[in-house]
């Protein structure tokens, strides 16, 4: 049997091993600036992005190696994105990956720049691949106003009204499944794919990306802040729109799993191993934290 587990672990090594590579040393001017870059990326984080990223590159026949430092721009990107959402003028949260967030330990103004900083390594880091054009566009149109930034924008605007399905399902597309779609079509772009291998992929990640959200709206309600590093109830208290409100907590559990089963669907014509990426969707659902 295919050992998640072990696999998960293996990876995140890999991933944080290359992270701290490519990120500036801490000694390195602005030292308390490149301090703050470290600090949000080494304090936890599951380095789901750039495990799918790997998983996708062989899915489709290429190596993990090569995907590697695709998948350390991709973190540094979502680790931004996490500093920003976490600053008083959005969800104003005081943990994060277990630690207290970024602006509470650096300031503010600090926290603003280390995810501006990792925001453009993630371009820096493309833009030295083979392929970077190519890889750029790919998360330039995820993280931007039609992805990950439209999705955040739309997720403070929508705070406090009705919770209307589509709406959200839109919502959660964006700032979320965007990012994790482009990580698996990244991952097979570095690998060569072709254009419906990478549909293939892009759609896996879509259904994924949606699950994982959903996910994360149900742990908000089951877990407790000390497994899950970052604050829980925190979505019924602001009357965020998500999943468990808008449907109820078992129809958005039907919902995960299904999207899970869409996915898998998905991969059957890829040519490579794509046992990494049955089971990550898997765990995308079923994960504790
Ligand atoms: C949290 O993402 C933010 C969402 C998009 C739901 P992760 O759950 O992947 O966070 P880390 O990287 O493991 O901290
Ligand atoms: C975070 O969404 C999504 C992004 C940072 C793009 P949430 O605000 O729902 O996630 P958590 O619960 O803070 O991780
Ligand atoms: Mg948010
Ligand atoms: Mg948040």
């Amino acid at each position: 049997m295919f050992d998640i587990k072990q696999y998960l672990a293996v990876r995140m090594d890999w991933v944080n091993q290359a992270l701290f590579q490519a990120l500036p040393p801490s000694t390195e001017h602005p030292v308390r600036l490149h301090e703050a870059m470290r600090y949000s990326l080494f304090i936890g984080g599951k380095r789901l992005r750039p495990i799918l990223c790997m998983a996708a590159a062989e899915a489709v026949g290429g190596t993990e190696k090569a995907a590697l430092p695709v998948g350390v721009a991709l973190e540094c990107l979502h680790t931004y994105s996490l500093i920003h959402d976490d600053l008083p003028a959005m969800d104003n949260d005081d943990l994060r990956r277990g630690q207290p967030t970024l602006h509470k330990v650096y300031g503010e103004a600090n926290a603003i720049l280390a995810g501006d900083s990792l925001l453009t390594l993630a371009f820096e880091i493309l833009a030295q691949q083979p392929q970077g054009a190519k890889l750029s566009l790919e998360l330039a149109k995820a993280a931007g106003s039609r992805g990950l930034a439209g999705g955040q924008f739309e997720d403070l605007a929508e705070e406090q009204q009705a919770q209307n399905h589509e709406t959200l399902m839109r919502i959660h597309a964006n700032k979320t499944g965007k990012l994790i779609r482009a990580a698996c079509r990244m991952g097979g772009i570095t690998a060569g794919a072709n254009t419906g291998q990478l549909d293939a992929l892009g759609q896996y990640g879509e259904s994924v990306g949606l699950a994982f959200q959903i996910a994360d709206d149900i742990l908000n309600v089951t877990s407790t802040q000390e497994v899950l590093g970052k604050p829980v109830g925190s979505d019924a208290k602001r009357e965020k729109m998500n999943y468990i409100a808008c449907i109820g907590m078992e129809l958005a559990q039907t919902e995960a799993r299904r999207l899970v089963e869409q996915a898998i669907e998905q991969l059957d014509a890829l040519p490579g191993d794509t046992q990494p990426l049955q089971a990550l969707a898997h765990y995308v659902v079923e994960r504790l934290t």
